[in-house]
């Protein structure tokens, strides 16, 4: 789930995909993984075999080794027999929902370590690019790093904050922080930045583009430089932070952001690309 503001939820006018009547309250539904058709887990395999030939030059070591997690990528998953896996590991679930939901419904799923999970595969023609988050970019995006016993804990206390940031008016601020970790994060290796966030592991063209090539900014990750920096949805990103790891991603965000939300207020907001003038840019990853 890509977490961003709630309007847009459905397409403009359009309306969203999923089957919203048939969720329950809390925005969960059935996955139904009896109705999958065998073009979609085709789709599906062939959508997690183009990832994950990239994966060894591109990807951080701890999404590689819990991507195996997802188990034989020649079918959708099971996301009751995932949830078993998971729930092992890291007390985590995964739960079906028809699509982008409600911010608080979303928080408050993150909140008690459910990851909300799109039910429905995006039409072949779609193969490269989907503006609405579907099963593989759910799955194959968010799913491997809940594994990690630290980045778990850090999206659950990202659902808490979520909670918090609603009543401090303040979710517009929060979710750049989403944007900018959990969805387009570098993380910084031996080997150079490698990718570590869903929407650009989950992405035909920019999971290279956002580690290897040298147009777009690469600055060091803090919590209130990205608060003040817009995004782009309907480009590869212009900026990209890298963290040194996901200790340092929970560690950063751990303190009350209430005092910081106000600090981002007072000052103007950054436009996506710039990079200030105390800070040093991040190279490339060479091959
Ligand atoms: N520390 C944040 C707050 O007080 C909560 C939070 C934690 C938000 C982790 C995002 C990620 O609001
Ligand atoms: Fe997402």
């Amino acid at each position: 789930n890509l977490g961003v503001p709630p309007v847009t939820y459905g397409q403009g006018d359009r309306p969203p995909r999923g089957n919203y009547a048939a969720a329950r309250p809390d925005y969960t539904c059935d996955q139904d993984w009896a109705a999958y058709t065998e073009q979609d887990h085709d789709l599906y395999r062939r959508l997690y075999e183009r990832q994950a030939a990239q994966l060894p030059e591109l990807a951080c070591e701890e999404f590689i080794e819990a991507v195996q997690q997802l188990g034989a990528h020649d079918r959708i998953p099971r996301f009751d027999e995932l949830s078993e896996r998971l729930y092992r590991r890291t007390r985590w679930e995964v739960v079906a929902v028809p699509g982008l939901i409600p911010e608080e419904a979303f928080f408050k799923l993150l909140a008690e370590r459910r990851f909300p999970v799109t039910h429905w595969i995006r039409r072949p023609e779609e193969f490269d690019y989907v503006v609405e988050p579907d099963v593989f970019h759910d799955l194959f995006g968010h799913v491997p790093l809940l594994f990690n016993p630290v980045f778990a804990d850090y999206m659950q206390a990202y659902g808490e904050g979520g909670l918090k940031a609603s009543r401090l008016d303040a979710c517009e601020l929060l979710a750049r922080l989403y944007w900018y970790t959990v969805e387009f994060g570098l993380i910084r290796t031996p080997q150079g930045v490698r990718a570590y966030g869903a929407g650009i592991l989950s992405s035909a063209g920019e999971l290279r583009y956002s580690v290897r090539s040298p147009q777009p900014s690469r600055v060091p990750f803090g919590v209130e430089r990205i608060m003040r920096t817009r995004y782009k949805i309907d480009t590869y990103q212009a900026t990209y932070f890298v963290i040194d790891s996901f200790q340092q991603l929970f560690d950063a965000t751990a303190p009350d952001f209430a005092p910081i939300y106000a600090a981002v207020r007072a000052q103007p907001p950054i436009e996506a690309g710039t990079v200030l003038p105390d800070e040093t840019r991040i190279p490339p990853a060479t091959a």
